[in-house]
């Protein structure tokens, strides 16, 4: 290189300039010779007087330090906080699968909604499931230039300067063929030996130790400060990217091999399988191999191999129908149930707890246990002091598998189940041909009142920051908040209730809280009505009444018909969403609400420029190509509502083999009818 002979006092301006750029891109070569490959090239001192000539050239010219400059792998300086960072393409979840059974009927759903025969040859990709946390890279023009967590999976954190500090994270990407635009998405983890040695180090430091590698991997990534985190061994595993630019793989296979060559290491585990046998073998392979590995994991991922076919399985709520995680069986340990415990949730519903003698499941101290319902408490007789077996699987509560008879005390009585509320101490009720009992107490109770506040103020509802349980429960128990539409007003009672001088709040604190509702003063249709708690609906469900109601009056005013109309909701959701509105107390508190907020209606995420965004689509008929599920998830994507049934609102009629009564109505009613083939073409284009 023409500049490299020159030493860094006498290099001007664009001599640097040029000098970083040859520097980044060869210690990035080199980082990658010995952390990817483990092949050197050249020798640590070598190494260490690029990377000093490259620090001497940053501190002559701060301003010119490049954003893949290996310098940023010790970290930078603590930031008061971290971004948010709006994912482009959505992060999602995997479904579950328990067991065998579970595969087979994953294989057979994805034949079905392919309308493949049910011999139908489909491969899939096997891979460990890494048990840390999800993390996406973004790589503009070959540099690494921001990181995220999942968070939600529509928004994270930006956290690149952590992700900077991961030497399995290539700053710079490798080889030849560098897509303009890439976010890769992994897994960060520790290893287990790592995790050890922090541990102990944290132990003799006299600092809390963490629970598992994934908490340790989980506190080092969400550190403000990344010179911290750069002294913890965390490490990467890359499953798959999003291409912004054009598609460079056909398969999951070509993927794993195209992130392998771009300098990311992928598990040495992964295997093609075609068939379910196959995939049931390599589970049992990874399985076997679990306890020896360096790190660990919970499962297999299986993965439709071929992308073409991914693309058209889709989502179905946050989960790819394309892919599923087969988790290993949980882990059981013996322990004693001290006493059971009541806990009333944010709709009433009583459930019991077992609190048990602490005990290790593996790895993670479990100290209670859910007992679910009433009638599982009978099933199983599970009484206080008995001798129980429970297990954890992944992120799951721990369960009570069963009891130990032999181990029962001689004078243990079964479990009486309270008649009345232990918070309230309203009566308590079951609903016909339900399991569920509930408190009667609804606002009055306050573990109810603060349960749906605790919803109401959480991230994914309004986001309110710094209102905890304890807060709310002080609110309540002060009498100055006790549903929703309270805390809009509480600063205009705040004269009275001189939130500033009771326990726990501060000038500033009260300052900080009344932004934050007042911030939350306009708020989007679906995080409203999500926020409300109705029972059974989630954030999906609530952005779909959101997105096709498109006002609260309409939402309030649907009938069953309406509701079942919709994507994701059945009868009995229905029936919830009904009961939950025509409660007097509920719509109290929504006209209260209205008085204090404005709702503000949201726009569908999909193409606003496809033929179909915003349109009604009925399908009737036999359909010869598309199963029924990948036709309505085609209109769905395309922004389209699909219904059920034809009136003077629907739009289109996709007309299959002998079609009946629907064919009619469409023709007598004059919307227009499309063969399958027209709207394939239609909806590919
Ligand atoms: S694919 C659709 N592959 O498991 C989501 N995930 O619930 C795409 N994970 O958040 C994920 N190892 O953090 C995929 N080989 C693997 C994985 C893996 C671990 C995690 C990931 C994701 C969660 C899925």
């Amino acid at each position: 290189m023409a500049f490299a002979s020159i030493v860094v006092d006498q290099l001007n301006r664009d001599q640097a300039v040029a000098e970083l750029l040859r520097l980044a891109k060869e210690l990035a070569h080199h980082d990658h010779c010995y952390y990817h490959l483990a092949a050197p090239e050249i020798s640590d001192a070598m190494y260490d007087a690029l990377y000093q000539r490259n620090l001497a050239i940053e501190r002559r010219f701060p301003d010119l330090r490049r954003i893949d400059s290996p310098t940023h792998r010790i970290g930078a300086t603590p930031s008061p906080e971290f971004e948010k960072v709006k994912h482009r393409k959505p992060m999602l979840s995997l479904d579950n699968a328990f067991s065998m059974d579970d595969i087979y009927d994953f294989m057979a759903r994805v034949r079905r909604f392919l309308k493949l025969p049910e011999d139908a040859k489909i491969q899939c990709m096997a891979e460990p499931k890494i048990d840390g946390l999800s993390a996406t890279l973004h790589y503009q023009k070959g540099q690494f230039i921001l990181g995220a967590t999942r968070g939600d999976g529509q928004e994270g954190e930006n956290i690149t300067p952590n992700l900077r500090t991961i030497h399995d994270i290539p700053l710079v990407l490798q080889g030849d063929d560098v897509p303009e635009n890439l976010e890769v998405r992994g897994e960060v983890y520790m290893s287990k030996s790592d995790f050890d040695a922090l541990n102990q180090a944290r132990v003799d430091a006299g600092e809390q130790p963490f629970a598992n590698p994934r908490n340790a991997a989980a506190g080092s990534l969400r550190l403000l400060d990344s010179s911290v985190t750069a002294k913890r061994p965390l490490r990467f595993f890359a499953y798959g990217y999003e291409s912004l630019s054009n598609q460079m793989d056909q398969t999951q296979a070509d993927i794993l091999v195209s992130l392998n060559r771009l300098g990311f290491r992928v598990s040495p585990l992964v295997a093609l399988c075609p068939n379910e046998d196959t995939m049931l073998e390599h589970y049992g392979f990874i399985e076997s191999q679990r306890a020896d590995l360096p790190y660990e994991i919970d499962g297999v991922v299986f993965k439709v191999n071929d992308l073409a076919l991914q693309a058209r399985l889709g989502t179905v709520g946050r989960s790819p129908r394309h892919s599923i995680a087969y988790k290993f069986s949980a882990e059981q340990a013996e322990t004693i149930i001290d006493f059971i415990d009541i806990q009333v949730g944010r709709t009433g519903v009583l459930t019991p707890v077992a609190h048990l003698r602490p005990v290790l499941v593996g790895g993670v101290t479990v100290s209670r246990a859910t007992l679910h319902n009433d009638d599982e408490i009978r099933r199983k007789d599970v009484r206080v002091g008995d001798t129980v077996i429970v297990q954890r699987a992944g992120d799951v509560i721990p369960q009570v598998v069963g009891v130990v008879k032999a181990k029962r005390l001689a004078d243990s009585v079964p479990f009486a189940f309270p008649t009345t509320c232990p918070v309230c101490n309203s009566a308590v009720v079951q609903s016909l041909g339900q399991v569920a009992r509930r408190c009667s107490g609804g606002f009055n109770c306050m573990a109810q009142a603060v349960e749906r506040l605790r919803h109401f103020v959480s991230r994914d509802a309004f986001d309110i920051d710094g209102l905890g349980e304890r807060h709310l429960q002080n609110f309540f128990e002060w009498e100055i908040v006790r549903t929703p539409p309270d805390l809009f007003t509480l600063e205009s009672r705040n004269l009275n209730v001189n939130l500033e001088a009771r326990e726990g709040w501060g000038a500033k604190a009260v300052t900080n809280l009344f932004d934050a509702l007042n911030k939350r003063r306009k708020i989007g249709l679906d995080r409203f009505i999500y926020g409300l708690g109705i029972p059974q609906i989630g954030q999906v469900t609530a952005r779909t009444l959101a997105v096709y109601l498109k006002t609260i009056e309409s939402v309030l005013t649907a009938s069953v018909e309406d509701l079942c109309a919709l994507d994701g909701i059945g009868e009995n959701m229905a029936d919830e969403i009904i009961q939950f509105f025509a409660a007097p107390d509920n719509r109290g508190i929504i006209d209260e609400l209205m008085k204090h907020i404005t709702v503000e209606s949201v726009v569908a995420m999909a193409p606003s420029d496809s033929l179909f965004s915003g349109k009604t689509v009925v399908f009737t008929g036999t359909l010869e190509k598309l199963s029924r599920a990948e036709a309505k998830a085609q209109a769905e994507r395309l922004g389209a509502h699909v219904s059920g049934s034809v009136s003077k609102k629907t739009d289109f009629v996709v007309v299959g083999a002998d079609a009946g009564k629907k064919l009619a109505q469409a023709t007598e009613l004059g919307v227009t009818t499309l063969t399958e083939d027209e709207w394939i073409s239609m909806a590919s284009q």
